[in-house]
Parts: C-alpha cells; structure tokens; sequence
C-alpha cells in the first residue's frame, strides 16, 4: 500500500461515544499509510476500548490524562499540539463539541485543540436528537466559522435503536478525508482565485424578476476544490440555495451589475478568474417600485443590455488566467471559440445544456474544453466536482510560476 501519509503526525482525539470502537479501525488505517498516530483518551473513552488496544494499534504510548507519569513528552499537552500536522477527533461527541465551542480546556483532549495550530478534523457521533438539537448544531457552526472541518455523519441505523442521524461515517470514509486533505499537496496554497456561480436575476417590481435555471452547483464545486487545493477563493454567487462553501469567501449578488461590482473588487490581484455564472445579459428598463397590477391584455417589458463582466475582464487583464464558460444549445464549439476568442480568455468550457446529465441544476455535467491554441479536450458525464478538479488542474498549469 502507498505510504501517502508517511511522515505525518496525527494525533487521533477519541471520545466516550459507542463509535469508539471504530476509532482502532481509524487508527489502523492511518498507520497502514505510513501515518504517525498518537492516540489521546478521554476518560469516557476508556469505558469503551482499552488503552492496550491503541498502543498495539498505533505502536505509539496512549494519552489518557493530564496527570499521569510523563513517558516522553516534556509538557505532554503542548508539545503534541505542536507535533500534530492533524488532530483528528473520532467519534466526537456532543460534550465534546460543546466544550470546544465554549473554548474550554479541562483534559488532555481538549487542551491539546485548544492549543494547536494544526487543521483539526471532528467526526460527531451520537444520538439523532441530540445531533439535530439546535445547541449541537450552533456549537458545530460556531466550530465551523473557526474553521475546523466536521465530517458530517451518516443516517442509519443508531445504537440508542432508532434511525436517524449520528452515525458515524466508515472508518474508510473518514481516512478518505484526512488522505485528501494531505494529498491535495495545496497546490494552490498562495493563490487567489475569484469563482462566479449560480444565475443572475433581472427585477421587474418587487415581487416578480427574470432569471435563468443555474442552480450554483458547478460554480460552488470549483470554489471549494480550489480551497481544498489551499487557495484564497472568493466566490460570487447570484441566486442559489446552496450554503456557502467551506473556507471560502462568499459574496452574495442578485443583478449582474452588482456580480460585476463584486467581482471588479477582487479582480486586480486574484491569480484566476474562472466564471460559471450564468449571468442575465439583460436588464428591465424600468423596474417599477411597486407591485405591478395585472391588467387584461399584453404586458409587454423592455429590457436594456446589462454589462458583459467576462468582455470586461478579457481586456483589463494582465496576469489573470481567464476562464469563462459557454452554455449553449446548438453549435456548441462554433459559439464557444467565438466568446474565448472576443472574451480573451484563456480556455472556454463548453457545455451543451440539451444533453442529459448535462447543464444546469444536475450534479453532473459533460464539457469540451477549448483553449487559444484550438485544442479541444473531451470529458464525457462526470460528477461537478470532479470536472471542476479537471479545470483546476489546467489553470495551474497554465497559471505564472511564483
Ligand atoms: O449552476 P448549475 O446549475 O450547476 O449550472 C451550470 C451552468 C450550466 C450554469 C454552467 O455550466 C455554465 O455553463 N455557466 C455559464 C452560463 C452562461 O451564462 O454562459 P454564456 O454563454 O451566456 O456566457 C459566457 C460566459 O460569459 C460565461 O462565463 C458567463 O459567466 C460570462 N458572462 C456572460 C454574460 C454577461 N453579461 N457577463 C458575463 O460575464
């Protein structure tokens, strides 16, 4: 097996929930990558698994206190906070994620987060009522704005003999995580890249606008592959309902003028632009301030072109890698070459909205993309996400070295 983690200290926190047997199962796999696991114990952990069974596993001396012997740490609590490239909590329980929350650091557990500048990973585990009880959930958010990632857990079959929410993901699944966190190898770590995405609206009076099928999702993937890759992102968004994206900052637009105010701010030092948004390229001419009355008859209303922002950006550019995209329904290469080439971007993706599993809304798409030099890549049905780590990976290579 591939030693991907060879060289990494993880420090695996585990709490006093029924998961904690698949904690050893977490620790085994991590060591299998070549991981350094050291392992800390609350002391309601202990009544579930022994501190014998992670020794073996981990081959490493278990944390189970602050106040037993010291083996071979000088100030136990600090210097594995230091050690640790990760600290990875499996399960998390609700008290645990309450005393995180409160900033509170009466273990060896806790002191250990609360003193650590490394990413720190929670798996919360427990009872579906006590994960949904709003205090659970504004203590995770709350953990969340401060940007420790929780691994959202899965819905089945619960010990407490209900079906619900609480479960644990895999053991699989959650080493998944922490490979992916290392092996994404921050390509990006020191980039800014600006993301449009979901649609922008054109009011016609205060209850009634015009607007277009983007749901946000290629958009938001793209954002948050890039800040998995450790990049700055900015995403713009217009209309979605989608939450936003984790370690992302997102800006929330309506109209096209206001997507173009937002995205001129943060043009002149991102290091890529890469526009999904579907952005209404008309405007109403007179937005009436009040409720329009219906009336028998026609309703004719005349609209006026909104700005094109990726034109715009297409001629300010200086070391921006420029991508836009083309959502057509008919000659589809013929129109996309055309906007890469007056947009001066740098490749086009091209994706025809007709095609099943393609376009708007969907979790998939199928894309072409076009580059100035006239090569056309082909990627057929594939998840969002995995063609926006395709886009990424062709900025990056295109992006200026330094
Ligand atoms: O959001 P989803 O539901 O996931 O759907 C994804 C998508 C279909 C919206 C996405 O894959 C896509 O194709 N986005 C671009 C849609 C579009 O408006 O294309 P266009 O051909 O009209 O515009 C070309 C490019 O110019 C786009 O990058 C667009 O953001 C940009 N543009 C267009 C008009 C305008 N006034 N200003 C712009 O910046």
């Amino acid at each position: 097996m591939a030693e991907y983690l060879a060289g990494k200290n993880i420090v695996l926190g585990v709490t006093g929930g029924i998961a904690a047997y698949k904690a050893v199962e977490v620790a085994s796999r991590l060591r299998k990558l070549g991981a350094e696991v050291h392992v800390i114990m609350t002391r309601a952990a202990q009544e579930f698994v022994t501190e014998l069974t992670f020794r073996e596993i981990s081959g490493n001396p278990v944390n189970t206190g602050m106040w037993e012997k010291v083996l071979h740490w000088n100030v136990e609590h600090i210097a594995l906070a230091r050690l640790a490239d990760l600290v990875l909590v499996v399960p998390a329980t609700a008290n645990l994620v309450a005393k995180l929350a409160a900033g509170m650091a009466d273990d060896m557990l806790t002191t250990t987060i609360l003193a650590t500048q490394a990413p720190v990973f929670l798996a919360p585990a427990m009872n579906s009522n006590m994960y949904t009880n709003p205090v659970t959930q504004e203590n995770l958010e709350k953990l969340k704005a401060r940007g420790m990632r929780i691994l959202p857990p899965a819905s089945g079959h619960l010990a407490c003999g209900i079906d619900g929410v609480g479960r644990l993901p895999e053991p699989v699944e959650i080493v998944s995580c922490v490979k992916a966190h290392f092996s994404a190898v921050c390509s990006l770590r020191g980039r800014k890249i600006l993301v449009t995405a979901g649609g922008t609206i054109a009011p016609i009076d205060p209850v009634r606008f015009l607007g277009n099928r983007s749901s946000g999702k290629m958009g938001y993937r793209i954002a948050e592959e890039a800040a998995k890759r450790g990049a700055e992102v900015v995403l713009v968004s217009g209309v979605s309902a989608l939450p936003d994206p984790e370690g992302v900052r997102t800006v929330r637009v309506e109209t096209t003028e206001e997507m173009r105010s937002a995205v001129l701010q943060d043009f002149p030092d991102a290091d890529a632009v890469i526009k999904a948004a579907a952005v209404a390229d008309y405007r109403v001419k007179h937005v009436s301030e009040q409720k329009i009355k219906k009336s028998d008859g026609e309703w004719t209303i005349e609209l006026e072109r909104n700005p094109d922002i990726l034109y715009e950006l297409g001629r300010m550019k200086k070391h921006q890698v420029l991508v836009g995209f083309a959502a057509e329904t008919q000659n589809l290469m013929e129109y996309a070459k055309k906007k890469l080439e007056k947009k001066n971007l740098d490749f086009i993706v091209a994706n025809d909205v007709t095609m099943p599993g393609a376009g708007f809304r969907g979790e998939t798409n199928i894309a072409r993309l076009m580059f100035r030099d006239g090569k056309v890549e082909e990627h057929p049905l594939m998840k969002k996400a995995e063609l926006a780590a395709i886009i990424l990976d062709r900025v990056e290579e295109i992006l200026p070295c330094g």
